[in-house]
């Protein structure tokens, strides 16, 4: 049994082995880096990891060998063989492969290019291939007890984060200056980095979706999409606040108006059994009730965990992923609408779909923010 506040690498890599009959597969090779993670806290440049239902062996050349094979004997990695790379990684992976009888292996389509494959195809002639899809990332989906208490704190403070933004957002700054400021907080409040570049976007800018922050420089009449995140032992929190540059139009405050209520309909919407896509559907209904619905340009979440984007995508109906919500899962509600001319509003905050429904995580005023 895992310590309390230690991954579940045996669990996690027994459940990937477990799925491998029905699949017909004798093996499955992890070329994700985040896979690599999640099974095994395996967080090295390169890497390779070939799971079979009775054992997991990780791959890695001289840069990691003594390093890993330290980590797993304390235990801070999981319960992996290791094989060092002499020359090259397919050469190894096809050892690996012959020295464990694989006659059947699966690999991460989306995460081997075309150059890897065929060097894999030709290093272990005895293999039929299959391409897998989201094995792993599905089960990264529902997170476990220590993930949810990593992902909880990540909101916590966050959300400070956001209660510092009256103190940083003001007329005449610059997007790149308060950008500066409010990754200044992500690391104050603790954060190891922010989890992706910071968005600032004021006035036009504020229409661009994923504007990067500029030299332009705050004004009366701005809207203000301020956009961040932080890392906090390797798992993400994202949140989106509002601000305004003392007044702005009638169209905006109906902008932002809109942006709320969809915000609370998506929210309602989160329970477990329902798709995701449906809610999606319901941000996407309390837009085009207020005229606004062609004017939301993404997804209204993604799920949160080791990537900022991952499963759960709450997005437009797709029959290649249909995705149930269930307990444990973590996603964004972040629905936003861009007008040329008139500006953006974009609010999002994490939420946990519980037994019951959700928990929002992000507790910041979601009220527009007027300095
Ligand atoms: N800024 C990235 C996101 O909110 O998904
Ligand atoms: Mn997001
Ligand atoms: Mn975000």
């Amino acid at each position: 049994m895992a310590p309390a506040d230690r991954p579940d690498w045996f669990g996690r890599l027994s459940r990937v082995g477990g799925e491998l009959a029905a699949r017909s597969l004798d093996a499955l090779v992890i070329s994700n880096p985040t896979n690599l993670r999640y099974l095994g806290g395996y967080t090295g440049s390169a890497g390779l990891l070939v799971c079979t239902p009775s054992r997991a062996t990780l791959i890695v050349d001289g840069r990691y060998s003594l390093a890993t094979r330290h980590a797993i004997a304390a235990g801070r990695l999981g319960p992996m063989d290791v094989a060092v790379v002499e020359g090259r990684y397919d050469l190894t992976l096809g050892s690996v492969l012959a020295s464990q009888e694989v006659g059947s292996a699966g690999f991460e389509a989306e995460h081997l290019t075309v150059a890897l494959f065929d060097a894999w195809k030709l290093a272990a002639p005895g293999v039929t291939w299959q391409a897998t899809y989201r094995i792993v990332e599905s089960h990264r989906a529902v997170k476990d007890a220590v993930e949810i208490a990593t992902l909880r704190r990540a909101a916590t403070l966050l959300s400070d984060v956001a209660r510092l933004l009256p103190g940083i957002v003001a007329a005449g700054r610059t997007e790149r200056e308060v950008a500066r400021a409010i990754e200044q907080s992500i690391d104050t409040v603790g954060f190891s980095a922010p989890a992706f570049p910071t968005i600032v976007a004021s006035g036009p800018n504020s229409a661009l979706p994923h504007a990067r922050p500029t030299d332009r420089r705050l004004q009366a009449g701005d809207l203000v999409v301020l956009d961040f995140g932080g890392v906090l032992d390797g798992y993400c929190g994202d949140l989106t606040r509002m601000a305004a540059i003392e007044q702005v139009s009638a169209e905006a405050l109906a902008l932002f108006a809109a942006v709320r209520e969809a915000h609370a309909a998506a929210i309602a919407a989160v329970r477990p059994g329902v798709l995701a896509s449906d809610v999606d559907a319901a941000a996407r209904l309390a837009l085009s009730a207020r005229g606004v619905g062609s004017a939301f340009l993404h997804g209204t979440g993604h799920g949160l965990g080791l990537d900022l984007h991952e499963a759960p995508r709450l997005g437009r109906p797709d029959a290649d992923r249909v995705e149930p919500l269930i307990p444990g899962m973590v996603c964004t509600i972040e629905p936003g609408v861009y007008v040329e001319g008139t500006g953006g509003v974009r609010l999002e905050d994490d939420v946990l779909v519980t037994a019951g429904g959700c928990e929002v995580l992000t507790d910041a005023p979601r009220d527009l923010l007027v300095v």
